[in-house]
């Protein structure tokens, strides 16, 4: 998507060919600031300290992590030593996993000397793939803003999203936010409610920056608003992204998420999830019951960080000294209040026979 009509992807091969370039998602939306990474250490590191996040964007800087680990020692034990490296860094993602497996499977049968070059090749070709992928997403969920759009000529159609699904937390384009940058160029008139998304503020800090910066209207909106403007028909669909959905259609997405979907179901509001292939986990059979959530440091909690009136960034506590706090990453949304699932091959029900029917071979992936 663009950036005040640059053209930016997440995440690149730079100018050297062998480096990878990231956007430091910790310094936005106050510096644009690109990182380099060149080797296995950093890539875990990006990946671990949220330098990069998002699902999608985890599973190509991993399938990165892969490749630079492999431009420095080619060996059988390098393969599974950066695999486990890299798998370490966050739990909930599934994208993670299937990008190292992906990475994994290519490499082994190789030569030493072939698996360089073939791990360039597979990253470049994950991240084509989110892109394409994501522009299916975009076909198949810009019917249903389309559908809204035609039931109320000559109104803006009203989205909220939780934290942050757009085309930083992919390569390019989002889920959550490809229908919606779709219906944007197709001139629908949208507008997107943007959730902070405490305690990281990923809503806040980057998707209403890349709305901003792409030209798409959108309000920031505390975290609790948004079920006063669901009674008060202000929204009228929810599209969120999600780390990992289970067998059985139970979505796991940032923390929040589940009490958006509850206000949207006591609103008769629709709630749609948005995701990309990779992103289904049929190795788990109940999403609440089985999905690791990740647990961060209280930090981020007790503390915020912003841009002073004199453009200084500074991190000032908020909680009281000596208060315990605690930090849950993510939750589960249960399949029965998701509306449907936004994939590259259309939108499904939120159930294992609709997952099995459109995406047989993730089932056949799951069980390695
Ligand atoms: O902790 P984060 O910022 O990595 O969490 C990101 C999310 O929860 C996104 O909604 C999810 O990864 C989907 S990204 C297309």
């Amino acid at each position: 998507m663009k950036v005040d009509g640059r053209h930016f992807r997440s995440i690149w091969r730079s100018a050297d060919g062998w480096s990878v370039d990231v956007i430091d998602q910790r310094r936005l939306p106050h510096e644009l600031v690109i990182s380099k990474l060149t080797n296995v250490a950093e890539a875990a590191e990006a990946i671990r300290s949220m330098v990069v996040r998002g699902a999608p964007l985890i599973g190509a800087t991993a399938a990165y992590g892969m490749a630079l680990a492999m431009r420095d020692d080619k060996s059988d034990v390098a393969i599974e030593r950066s695999y486990l490296r890299l798998f370490g860094t966050r739990p909930t993602a599934i994208n993670l996993k299937w990008a190292l497996d992906e990475m994994r499977r290519v490499l082994r049968p190789l030569p030493p000397s072939a698996r360089s070059d073939a791990a360039y090749a597979r990253a470049d070709d994950i991240a084509e793939e989110d892109v394409v992928i994501n522009q299916g997403i975009a076909r198949c969920g810009l019917a249903l803003i389309e559908a809204i759009a035609a039931k109320k000529p000559g109104e803006v159609v009203n989205v909220l999203t939780h934290c942050n699904a757009g085309w930083l937390a992919t390569v390019d384009w989002g889920t959550a936010t490809a229908p919606i940058y779709l219906a944007h160029q197709r001139g629908i008139a949208v507008h997107v409610w943007v959730d902070e998304t405490r305690p990281r503020n990923q809503g806040a800090a980057l998707t209403a920056w890349e709305l901003g910066h792409h030209g798409v209207p959108h309000t920031v909106i505390s975290d609790n608003a948004g079920g006063h403007l669901m009674q008060h028909g202000r929204v009228d669909l929810v599209i969120v992204g999600t780390d990992r959905v289970a067998a059985n259609g139970d979505v796991c997405n940032k923390i929040g998420t589940y009490l958006k979907a509850l206000a949207a179901s006591d609103n008769g509001v629709p709630f749609y999830v948005a995701l990309p292939s990779p992103t289904i986990d049929f190795s788990v059979a109940d999403g609440l019951a089985q999905i690791p959530i990740e647990q961060r440091g209280g930090e981020e909690v007790t503390h915020m960080t912003g841009r002073t009136e004199d453009g200084r960034i500074e991190t000032v506590r908020i909680v009281p000294e000596g208060s315990p706090v605690a930090n849950y990453g993510f939750d589960v949304t249960p399949a029965r209040l998701v509306s449907g699932l936004i994939t590259e091959r259309g939108v499904l029900k939120a159930d294992r026979a609709s997952l099995a029917a459109a995406f047989p071979e993730r089932i056949a992936s799951a069980a390695e």
